[in-house]
């Protein structure tokens, strides 16, 4: 039998450390790009590719984010008596009437493997997808998710998604090692958390888009803290491929690191270029900026 994937696990419990002040009180997934949270266009992402079951792992400071998904009755009720019609559709539909939420807590942040391992009782037996929301994916066709679980309907294996980057830039990613298959799939050889350069296998780094088999359970279970004092998913993906297929999946699309203040402005500024209604008061404010002061000291 063929199976597909209904579920995504969302690590939502992270320190954001890169991202403070901001990330004092509340979690770096519910900052807005333009006018929506990471987090929602990352579960958007998830119920386009046909996903009904959203699994949240949240730690300390979470609460907003259980909150954006619920109902929100007072909320509605004004802008109904308002007859902010468009306003109460928008705030109605978040999420979708065909999704459903859990929320589990991952009570220390023990590291991105940890955190999915705690989904294990909900996810139970069946492949999933995992998601960063901080990983914002822009794709003019299909989202990232989407093109994943239309791969695995084929392939029936783990699949994490990777990109190119810059040869010097190794040292902040996951980067696997590959080779060509028959089919035309990559096979991941090898996996190894931040290599330096010269000792990185490849130029092709992995991110935040994966699909898991449920055997990926046993292997963060096996796994003994690593890099920085956690239990990193990189570890229990290379005990994985000892046992199953995975597959590196270029994906189409731009990734923005929204975990970072850069990643983040870079994002805000193209998707707000790309916004129905900002786009052409905000690209004339941007014709506007003086280039000559911009890059004066
Ligand atoms: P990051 O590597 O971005 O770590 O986690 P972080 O702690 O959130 O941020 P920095 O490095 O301190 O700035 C990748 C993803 O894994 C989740 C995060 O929420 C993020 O979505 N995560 C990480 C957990 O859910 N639990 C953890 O223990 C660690």
């Amino acid at each position: 039998m063929k199976h597909k994937i209904k579920k995504a696990v969302f690590p939502v419990a992270g320190r954001g450390t890169r991202f403070l002040p901001a990330t004092k009180a509340s979690p770096k997934e519910m900052l807005p790009v333009v006018d929506k949270p990471l987090i929602q266009y990352a579960v958007e992402e998830a119920g386009a590719a046909g996903i009904t079951s959203m699994v949240f792992v949240t730690g300390r400071n979470k609460l907003s984010i259980p909150d954006h998904f619920d109902k929100a009755y007072e909320l509605e009720s004004e802008l109904a008596a308002a007859g902010k019609t468009e306003l109460l559709q928008m705030v109605h539909n978040i999420p979708p009437s065909s999704v459903s939420c859990v929320y589990l807590r991952q009570a220390e942040a023990l590291g991105l493997g940890h955190a999915v391992l705690c989904a294990k009782p909900v996810v139970e037996d069946e492949p999933f997808a995992v998601i960063l929301a901080d990983d914002l994916i822009k794709s003019d066709g299909p989202g990232c998710v989407a093109q994943m679980t239309a791969l695995f309907e084929q392939c029936q294996c783990s699949i994490i998604s990777v990109m190119e980057v810059p040869k010097e830039d190794t040292g902040k990613y996951g980067i696997v090692e590959v080779e060509a298959a028959e089919d035309g799939t990559l096979r991941v050889k090898s996996i190894v958390e931040k290599p330096a350069p010269e000792e990185a296998p490849s130029n092709l780094a992995v991110v935040g888009r994966y699909v898991f088999t449920p055997r990926i359970f046993p292997m963060i279970e096996n796994t003994v803290k690593g890099a920085g004092g956690e239990i990193q998913l990189t570890d229990a993906i290379a005990g994985l491929l000892k046992e199953e297929t995975v597959i590196a999946y270029r994906f189409a699309g731009k990734r923005y690191d929204c975990g970072t203040k850069l990643g983040y402005l870079q994002a805000t500024v193209e998707y707000a270029l790309a916004h129905p209604q900002l786009k052409e008061p905000f690209l004339a404010y941007l014709q506007a900026l003086n280039p000559t002061e911009l890059f004066s000291e």
